[in-house]
C-alpha cells in the first residue's frame, strides 16, 4: 500500500501565482490562485520583470492563506513542492526560493516538479479520476503534446507541435482579431457567435500519418482571412470576425481531436486525458467528448480552474512522488519489467 503524504505545492511559472495543499488520501485540502491577467493585459502580453515582482508580493498571502484553509500549521506538511521549470526564470526563481526557505525552516523535504509533469497529472484532481496508463493531450500556450503514460514518472512522448503551440495560436490569433490577452478565452467567446463553415481554413497535418502538429500554417491562413475582413464595427463587420474565430476554432479542434483519436487507437488504450490551457475550450471538449464516445474510448478532462495554471496540480505532483520515494523506502520493492529509460536522472 502506498504511503500516505500531504504537501504544499507552489506555481510560479509564468503569470500566475497558484498555492495548494494536496494529501494523497483526503485529496485537495485548500488552494488558492491569484491571476495576473489584467496586470499584463495592457502590454498584449506577459512583461517577465512584472510577473517575477507580483509573485513576490502574492506568494507569503496565499500560503498562509491555504494553511489557513485546510486548517493546518506548517510543521504538519510532509513536504514542500515547487515549480522547478519550464517557465519565466525570475517567476520560477521566487516560487523556488520561497519553497527552499519553507522547507529549511520546517526542516521538510523539497522537491521541485516539472510543470508539465504537474498538467498531465491534473486531471488526477477529478472525482472521478482516470486510471493509468492513459493517452494525455497536453496543450498548454508552450507545449502541445501526445504523452503515452504509463505512470507516475512513464511519460512518452508520441508527437508534438513542430512550430506554435496550440495555445500560442489561439493567442495570437486574439492579437490579429484585436482581442486581448489572454487570447484562448477571448478568441472562443467571438468563436460562439460565429456561424460553422462560413470561413475555411487548412488542418495542418492532419493527415501526415503521425501524431505530430503544426498550428503556425493555421496562423498565416488567419492573417490572410483577417486582411479581407470589412472594416469597421458595423454588425456585418463584427459577424465576420466571429466567423473567422469560429473557422479558427474548428480547425484547431479537428486537428487535436483526430490526432488524439489516432494516439488512442495506436496505444491501444481505453483512456485519454485532456490537459493545459487549451483544455479549457469548451469546443474542443464537446468535441473531444462526443467523439471519443463514438469509439468507446473514456475521456477526462480537468475541471476548468485546474486547466489552466494552478497550484493544486503542483501539490498533487509532489504528493504522489513523496508518496512513491516513501513506499519504496519503507518496504521492498521490484521491477521485474523496469526499461533503462525510465531511470530518473541524478543531477
Ligand atoms: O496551461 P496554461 O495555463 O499555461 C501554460 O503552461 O502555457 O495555458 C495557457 C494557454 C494560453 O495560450 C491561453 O490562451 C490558452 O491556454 N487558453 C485557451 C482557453 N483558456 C486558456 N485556449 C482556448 N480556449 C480557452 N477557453
Ligand atoms: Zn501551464
Amino acid at each position: 500500500m502506498a504511503a500516505t503524504a500531504c504537501v504544499l505545492g507552489i506555481e510560479t511559472s509564468c503569470d500566475e501565482t497558484g498555492i495548494a495543499i494536496y494529501h494523497t488520501e483526503h485529496g485537495l485540502l485548500a488552494h488558492a490562485l491569484h491571476t495576473q491577467a489584467a496586470m499584463h493585459a495592457e502590454y498584449g502580453g506577459v512583461v517577465p520583470e512584472l510577473a517575477s515582482r507580483d509573485h513576490i508580493r502574492r506568494v507569503v498571502p496565499l500560503a498562509r492563506q491555504v494553511l489557513a484553509e485546510a486548517g493546518m500549521a506548517a510543521s504538519e506538511l510532509d513536504a514542500i513542492a515547487y515549480t522547478q521549470g519550464p517557465g519565466l526564470a525570475g517567476a520560477l526563481l521566487v516560487g523556488a526560493s520561497f519553497a527552499q526557505g519553507l522547507a529549511i525552516s520546517l526542516n521538510k523535504p523539497l522537491i521541485g516538479v516539472h510543470h508539465l509533469e504537474g498538467h498531465l497529472l491534473s486531471p488526477l484532481l477529478c472525482e472521478r479520476p482516470p486510471a493509468f496508463p492513459f493517452v494525455a493531450l497536453l496543450v498548454s500556450g508552450g507545449h502541445s503534446q501526445l504523452m503515452r503514460v504509463a505512470g507516475l514518472g512513464r511519460y512518452e512522448l508520441l508527437g508534438e507541435s513542430l512550430d506554435d503551440a496550440a495555445g500560442e495560436a489561439f493567442d495570437k490569433t486574439a492579437k490579429l482579431l484585436g482581442l486581448g490577452y489572454p487570447g484562448g478565452p477571448a478568441v472562443a467567446a467571438l468563436a460562439a457567435e460565429g456561424r460553422p463553415d462560413v470561413v475555411r481554413l487548412p488542418r495542418p497535418m492532419l493527415d501526415s500519418g503521425d501524431f505530430d502538429m503544426s498550428f503556425s500554417g493555421l496562423k498565416t491562413a488567419v492573417v490572410t482571412a483577417v486582411a479581407k475582413l470589412p472594416e469597421g464595427d458595423a454588425a456585418d463587420a463584427r459577424q465576420a470576425r466571429a466567423d473567422l474565430a469560429r473557422a479558427f476554432e474548428d480547425a484547431v479542434a479537428d486537428v487535436l481531436v483526430a490526432k488524439s483519436l489516432a494516439a488512442v487507437a495506436h496505444c491501444g488504450a481505453q483512456r485519454l486525458v485532456v490537459a493545459g490551457g487549451v483544455g479549457a475550450n469548451r469546443r474542443l471538449r464537446a468535441r473531444l467528448g462526443a467523439e471519443a464516445e463514438r469509439r468507446g474510448v473514456e475521456v477526462y478532462f480537468p475541471e476548468l480552474q485546474f486547466c489552466t495554471d494552478n497550484g493544486a496540480m503542483i501539490a498533487l505532483a509532489g504528493a504522489l512522488r513523496v508518496s512513491a520515494a516513501r513506499s519504496d523506502a519503507s518496504g521492498m520493492a521490484v521491477r521485474p519489467r523496469w526499461p533503462l529509460s525510465e531511470l530518473a536522472p541524478v543531477a
